[in-house]
């Protein structure tokens, strides 16, 4: 099913399907394997468990709208990416999507680096222990303040994005006596959608240093040339939610071709590549996912064959995945308000959120799936919008989805498929308080994030 993709926030493109949602499941009872987490299940009194905790308790202690990640879930994915590439190749999860202490300490445990794009992400990954040196620092604007920062702390590498930055972090790096590791971001021209991509036209954007032209070139050029500066790769990143391996294959082979070009004016091979994140995932049922083996064999087979055609050595690999790892490994879990049936159109169903726990929807035409949590039931397909609490129309969580006929005030629903840039584009909309984030594995639940209160809100505003 094709859907939108987009390179960081704004939307491209709207593919949206076509009679998507037109007919109800064959049981509203069933959850889709592929949407949930994977401790997710129906115990037999039909309430929905993680961990193995029924949602009705977990509603009980921490409360709606709230976040549940499944730890078992988050870890198993790290690991199926690390194992994917392997030795010679290093993921590093990006922190913009979800991130917290408790997520920082998971990544260290089972061996995954991070790429963080802001001070506050590195303070987080500072704080909770990731040796600096497995840190990436990304941003197409990072303040002195940050970059100084980071190569005092002595971050793995620095992903520069503009000819300012070149200077600016060869010369902090040369005040404070040390040499950065760093890669160049380049713009590779390639705008990936979920099944096409259109060459040339995502040049025009504020990420990276255009190949076409010549400006990723004479970045090198620069960089090369810089005492405070060890250009160790080329970093390229080509979009989000994207299910078809093209556009990293396209990206890959122009990659290549500027390191081929690097060797040839310069006489260095460089030895590392980054591609990126973006790989998609479900939201639906309609979507289907590649797995991270399939990932890493595709890119690394296309990397390894245009290396031998240009005669390099095939560089280390690195990868960025963020929505791939977390996005499937949380739901939000929500109570129903209020129940308005519109006569020939649809029903909404209002719940305790919102567009301020879920901005996707309403910024990106994102699709999700739905589902009542707190009891099975055997009424009808109802076509349902669910809908927040915000004085806004646009304030959808999910657009169309059935739920049963007899859904009321009080039942549970969950939105599966929320770990990812849900709760860190999170705000206070409306004054709205910001969900936590519990963390549940083998029978066991703890806040990683607490909720926000009230005088959380009263301690900013400083009259
Ligand atoms: N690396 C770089 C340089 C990135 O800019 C991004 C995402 C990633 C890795 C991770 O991409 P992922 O694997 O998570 O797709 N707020 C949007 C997504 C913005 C993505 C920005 N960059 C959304 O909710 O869909």
């Amino acid at each position: 099913m094709s859907r939108s993709a987009h390179p960081a926030g704004p939307r491209h493109a709207d593919v949206l399907p076509e009679g998507h949602y037109t007919a109800p499941p064959a049981d509203l009872n069933v959850l889709d394997e592929k949407v949930w987490s994977r401790t997710v299940a129906r115990n037999e009194d039909g309430v929905v468990t993680v961990g193995g905790i029924e949602v009705t308790r977990l509603a009980d202690e921490f409360g709606t709208p709230a976040y549940f990640l499944d730890e078992t879930d988050f870890r198993a994915r790290c690991r199926a990416w690390a194992d994917a590439f392997g030795k010679d190749a290093d993921v590093f999860y990006a922190g913009k999507a979800f991130l917290s202490r408790a997520v920082v300490r998971w990544l260290r445990e089972e061996g995954l680096n991070l790429d963080v794009c802001s001070g506050g992400e590195l303070a987080i990954a500072l704080d909770a222990g990731m040796p600096a040196d497995r840190i990436a620092f990304h941003g197409n604007n990072k303040s002195v303040a940050e970059i100084e920062r980071a190569v005092k702390a002595g971050v793995g590498r620095i992903v520069l994005d503009s000819f300012q930055e070149i200077v600016r972090v060869a010369h902090i790096a040369q005040d404070l006596g040390t040499r950065q590791r760093v890669q160049i971001r380049v713009t590779v021209g390639v705008e990936a959608h979920t099944h096409e991509f259109i060459a040339t036209a995502h040049e025009d954007q504020k990420f990276g240093l255009a190949l076409a032209g010549g400006q990723a070139a004479e970045a090198v050029r620069r960089a090369i040339r810089l005492d405070g500066l060890e250009l160790i790769g080329i970093h390229s990143h080509i979009g989000s939610q994207i299910f078809d391996m093209a556009g990293f294959e396209v990206a890959a082979r122009r990659v290549v071709s500027l390191l081929a070009e690097i060797r040839d004016e310069h006489g260095v091979e460089l030895p590392e590549i980054d591609l990126g994140g973006g790989l998609g995932i479900a939201y639906t049922s309609d979507d289907d996912p590649r797995e991270p083996h399939e990932i890493a064999k595709a890119l690394t087979d296309i990397v390894t064959r245009e290396c031998e055609a240009a005669g390099l050595a095939t560089p280390r690999i690195s990868v960025e995945p963020g929505r791939a790892i977390v996005g499937p490994t949380a739901f939000t879990l929500y109570e129903v308000g209020t129940v308005k049936p519109l006569e020939g159109l649809r029903t909404y169903v209002s719940v305790d959120g919102g567009m301020s726990d879920n901005i996707r929807t309403a910024l990106y035409d994102a699709e999700y799936s739905v589902a009542l949590v707190s009891r099975t039931s055997d009424a009808e397909p109802m076509l349902s919008r669910v809908v927040g609490k915000h004085c806004e129309s646009g304030d959808i969580v999910v657009k169309d989805a059935f739920l049963p006929a007899d859904l009321a005030p009080g039942d549970l629903i969950a939105v599966p498929a929320t770990g990812a840039y849900c709760r860190a584009m999170a705000s206070n909309y409306n004054h709205a308080l910001r969900p936590p984030v519990v963390a549940v594995r083998d029978g066991e639940a703890r806040v990683i994030v607490r909720r926000e209160t009230e005088e959380d809100l009263l301690r900013l505003d400083v009259g």
